[in-house]
């Protein structure tokens, strides 16, 4: 028990017990010739085996539970869980798994019926799902009302360190936030200026900041609702945000994902001519953000500096990467783009915690609580009341 959320060891005895384990096994799915779907990174798949093992080796037994990609609340075959399905036989034996919550629109509804229908026939229930737990849904909030619960190993783990973060960080405590959109991510930032000591601002979302500062930024990101509430956090805290001092720029005729197309990529200061699009911080900034980096005590890292899937304009995602990876502090990963992209580079065991929750793990650092985990807190306080 950490943060009054109960564990596997806090359940009764799991021998001959039927136990439901909401998983997150939303991973990608490629869709090949012939309409055979394969899964393409199988992390979260892998991530959930301890907990797995260790309900089976106790005599339990086991039936997992996911959504995968968002389907309209009814049975579509593009969605079904058969792929992973597959490879999770190949992980982990003698695990069944159910297909796809979010068929029955009593998923997202957190319907009583469906919940009902959920755990019939469970003795037992785990949460291990932390990528999903900051939905109320009913797979993850339902359960914990009526059978013994407890998280699984992933989600614990994925709460000592994001919890640890907003507790206890090593200072200099630095995050860096990237990725495309930063209405979705002030929330976070804001959050992020009360708990670490230096922000680092790059990706989709540095240009309506920029923007914010006079720059003209072409035809790059921008949200222009966004710009009164970055000139604010610039004057608050203009001296721990740091914003990328050059940019990479493609020019109007350039497409992205598309060499062919042609197009030239130029390199620039903070401003862009009209129609180029920037498309990744300049070497001088990743240069900056490296040497704030490599002093850090903790690093956080949500979201790429550029396009990064493009190789064209890799190298700023990369850099900061790379430093992530030299740092001698705890770092982070924030799971989502930023996972894959330390994946593409190779650097993934170089990094102390690659969160498998993007959306979680943000509302987790932004609010300290999900959903999930305060389901099985009531939980195990309604056990203890009895
Ligand atoms: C994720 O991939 O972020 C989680 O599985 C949650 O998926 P959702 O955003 O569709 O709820
Ligand atoms: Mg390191």
């Amino acid at each position: 028990m950490q943060f009054g959320v109960p564990e596997l060891e806090d359940l009764p005895d799991v021998s001959g017990k039927s136990v439901l384990v909401r998983v997150d096994f939303n991973v990608p799915i490629h869709d090949g010739v012939g309409g055979v779907r394969s899964i393409g990174d199988d992390l979260r798949i892998r991530a959930a085996l301890p907990t797995l093992e260790w309900l089976i080796e106790r005599g339990a037994s086991v039936t997992c539970c996911t959504h995968l990609g968002r389907p309209k609340g009814a049975p579509d075959p593009k969605f079904s869980v058969e792929p992973v399905r597959e490879r999770l036989a190949q992980l982990a034996p003698d695990v069944k798994l159910l297909e796809n919550l979010r068929f029955n629109a009593g998923e997202t509804a957190n319907d009583e019926a469906f919940v009902a229908e959920l755990i019939a026939g469970h003795d037992l229930y785990v949460n291990d799902a932390f990528g999903a737990s900051h939905r109320e849904h009913a797979s993850i909030v339902g359960p914990p009302r009526f059978l013994p619960s407890a998280a699984g190993r992933l989600l614990a783990k994925e709460v000592e360190v994001l919890l640890g973060l907003r507790d206890n960080p090593a200072r200099p405590f630095v995050a860096i936030t990237g990725g495309s959109k930063v209405s979705d991510k002030l929330g976070v930032i804001e959050a992020l200026l009360d708990l670490a000591d230096q922000l680092i601002i790059g990706g989709g979302m540095c240009f309506t900041f920029l923007a914010a500062m006079g720059h003209s930024i072409g035809n790059s990101l921008f949200e222009a609702d966004q710009v009164d509430t970055c000139k604010q956090l610039l004057a608050d805290h203009g001296d721990r945000l740091h914003l990328p001092t050059d940019i990479v720029g493609l020019s109007p005729e350039g497409k992205l994902f598309d060499p062919a197309a042609g197009g030239e990529v130029r390199h620039f200061g903070r401003s862009l001519p009209d129609g180029w699009m920037g498309v990744d911080i300049g070497p001088e900034s990743a240069g900056a953000f490296s040497d704030i980096i490599l002093e850090a005590g903790t690093i956080l890292w949500n979201g790429p500096m550029g396009v990064f899937e493009d190789a064209r304009f890799e190298a700023g995602t990369k850099v900061v990467a790379e430093a992530v990876a030299e740092s001698r502090g705890f770092s982070v990963i924030g799971g989502g783009d930023s996972a894959a992209a330390v994946a593409q580079f190779g650097l993934a065991s170089e990094v102390d915690h690659v969160s498998t929750g993007g959306g979680a793990s943000l509302e987790l650092i932004e609010q300290g609580d999900l959903p999930g985990l305060a389901a099985l807190r009531e939980s195990a306080a309604a056990a203890k009341a009895k």
